[in-house]
């Protein structure tokens, strides 16, 4: 079941994520944030799942304008979450090989845009980390509420340490019983010393963590949001 349709249903995951849009949207109101990007320690961790499905969720409140962006270069499967997502994708743009419109893809939900990673043979440390990814992001800004980046782990590799200082804010992606906390505890570090503002974490698979507080396989938990009402 693609995102699309799995986040009309009531399941689990669905009011989870329910949940945790409707404060990260609150905050970012609050705080004006514009740019959000996901990552996490180590990779498997849920971050592209949680992208899906926090834009998809999001995008259900009529009116709202979000974008999601793949710039995991690396691995890139955010479109594996929607249909028909044939296209240029951002490191195409990056390369000159497409125009700025060219990349942007409207999905069948009314107010969600799509942007894919698009293929590239060149280094995507490299390619993230030039000043080009800002002016992009920049040209987007004016256009959305909000826009939510996928972008792969800290610890393993730069591309998205690169990141950090065009987002917003940073949700740290967490998948329970999984991910070893030195790891976490470099993957803060990193981003710290980038100047990210980390904006909470997203738990996942919290079931194997607590199996008595929660009866399913999918758990969004949001620490971390100061001065939250
Ligand atoms: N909250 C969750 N609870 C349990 N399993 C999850 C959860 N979120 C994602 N998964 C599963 O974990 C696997 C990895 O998910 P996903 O691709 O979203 O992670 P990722 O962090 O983007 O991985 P990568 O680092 O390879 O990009 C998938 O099989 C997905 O179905
Ligand atoms: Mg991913």
């Amino acid at each position: 079941m693609k995102v699309l349709e799995a986040v009309h249903k009531d399941w689990p995951v669905a009011t989870e994520v329910r949940k945790l849009q409707s404060r990260l949207w609150r905050m970012s109101r609050r705080d004006d944030l514009k740019v959000i990007m996901t990552t996490s320690a180590v990779g498997g961790e849920g971050k592209t799942t949680t992208v899906a499905y926090l834009a998809a969720t999001m995008a259900l409140h009529p009116g709202r304008r979000i974008l999601a962006i793949d710039l995991d270069l690396r691995r890139p499967n955010l479109h594996t979450h929607f249909e028909d997502t044939d296209g240029p994708g951002f490191a195409n743009y990056l390369r000159g090989e497409c125009m700025l419109g060219d990349m942007i893809q409207v999905t069948k939900l009314e107010g969600l845009d799509l942007i894919v990673a698009g293929r590239t043979e060149d280094n995507p440390s490299l390619l993230l980390d030039s000043p080009q990814v800002t002016q992009v992001i920049n040209q987007l800004k004016p256009r959305y509420d909000l826009i939510l980046l996928d972008t792969p782990p800290l610890v393993p590799v730069a591309d998205a340490s690169s990141l950090v200082p065009l987002s917003d804010g940073v949700l740290m992606v967490v998948m329970a019983g999984k991910t070893p906390r030195p790891l976490l505890a470099r993957a803060r570090e990193l981003c710290i010393g980038m100047g990210g503002n980390i904006l909470g974490l997203v738990v996942g698979n919290a079931e194997e963590a607590a199996p008595d507080s929660y009866n399913y396989n999918y758990y969004y938990s949001y620490a971390g949001d100061r001065n939250s009402g």
